[in-house]
């Protein structure tokens, strides 16, 4: 891990190669845009409004990572949680799963997809065919679980998933990236490239040290300075607020971030069993503690100060929207 830097993922030739990645499909666009313009009564209406869409001002997209080093943490249960309740306030919302090879955000959802990114990166569909309509508006992108295609994907691949999000013809409001457990290149990769990083962190030793060891990794070699805590499974705030500082004396202590409090989640029996019923639990039981404390999450995220987006040294989703903002 410690042999990469930004550099390892900015460089033109990695552009460059998952750019031709994509050539299979790029090549499969180009012709049936070109039958689109010669096939009757498609042609110049297809071509204006293609052209008004080009003029349209484009929507600003608020990307966030959830990640936390440990496993069983909860870090897909809080970013389906957030994403859904993101979803539930009328924000457009995307959820990534980034957990490559080990993906279960389809399961706890109780989704059945197709097709999975490996599809894509072979070239198969685009990313538009892989979004997956779930619960209040929400849209899931799916990664394949068992799959050792994607278990082994390497960073020119995984750069080709993150620039594949520029081909979308409207960014959503919200991107959620769900990851893997682990400090692996892959988790890096996508946390570096969003605005803003959820560490989900729950009152555990090795809960405490993986979230220290992931925080280290991104600031030393991918220069990322902002992290967002998330209390899981705690019993109150006085819990919540005692482990975020536990975190934050040794962060603030070795490391150059700012790690802000951003909320909790209680432990909460109402959530297993929508898990076990394969779904969220605001859609489930929206009156639940755990549901309860989503919605405060989902409101923190929806207020955050603008990202300090770097933009272009380094690979990163909706690069295109580096300029300043003109306002979320
Ligand atoms: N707030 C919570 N209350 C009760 N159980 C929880 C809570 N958060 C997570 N869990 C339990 O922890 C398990 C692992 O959560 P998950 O989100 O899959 O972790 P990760 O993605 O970090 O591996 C869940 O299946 C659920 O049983
Ligand atoms: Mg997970």
């Amino acid at each position: 891990m410690s042999s990469l830097s930004m550099d390892t993922f900015s460089s033109d030739a990695l552009d460059q190669r998952a750019l031709s990645m994509n050539q299979a499909w790029g090549l499969k666009q180009m012709v049936s845009s070109m039958t689109s313009i010669t096939t009757p009564g498609t042609g110049v209406g297809t071509q204006a409004a293609n052209l008004d869409q080009r003029h349209a001002p484009v929507r600003r997209c608020r990307t966030i990572t959830v990640c936390g080093g440990k496993g069983g943490v909860g870090k897909t249960t809080v970013a389906v949680n957030l994403g859904m309740t993101l979803a539930m306030m009328g924000r457009e919302t995307m959820l990534l799963d980034a957990d490559m090879g080990l993906a279960n955000v389809d399961v706890l959802l109780g989704l059945a997809p197709s097709r999975h990114l490996g599809h894509m990166l072979d070239g198969q569909c685009s990313l538009q065919d892989l979004l997956l309509p779930a619960p209040h508006g929400l849209t899931v992108i799916p990664a394949g679980s068992g799959t050792r295609r994607l278990a082994q994907m390497g960073n020119t691949e995984q750069a080709a998933v993150i620039r594949a999000f520029d081909e979308l013809p409207q960014p959503p409001e919200f991107l959620l990236v769900d990851t893997a457990a682990g400090i692996s290149d892959s988790v890096a990769m996508f946390a570096a490239a969003a605005d803003d990083v959820v560490l989900v962190v729950c009152d555990e030793p090795a809960s405490i040290t993986d979230a220290y060891a992931l925080a280290k990794v991104l600031r030393r070699d991918f220069g990322v300075k902002r992290f967002h805590m998330v209390a899981n499974m705690v019993r109150n705030l006085g819990e919540a607020k005692a482990l975020h500082q536990k975190l934050a004396r040794v962060t603030d202590r070795f490391l150059d971030v700012m790690l802000d409090f951003m909320g909790w989640v209680p432990q909460d029996e109402r959530l297993r069993q929508a898990i076990r019923r394969q779904c969220a639990v605001v859609d489930a039981a929206p009156g639940s503690r755990s549901a309860q404390a989503f919605k405060l999450l989902a409101g923190a995220a929806d207020t955050w100060a603008e990202p300090d987006r770097p933009g272009l040294d380094r690979i990163a989703f909706f690069s295109g929207q580096a300029a300043p903002a003109t306002g979320w």
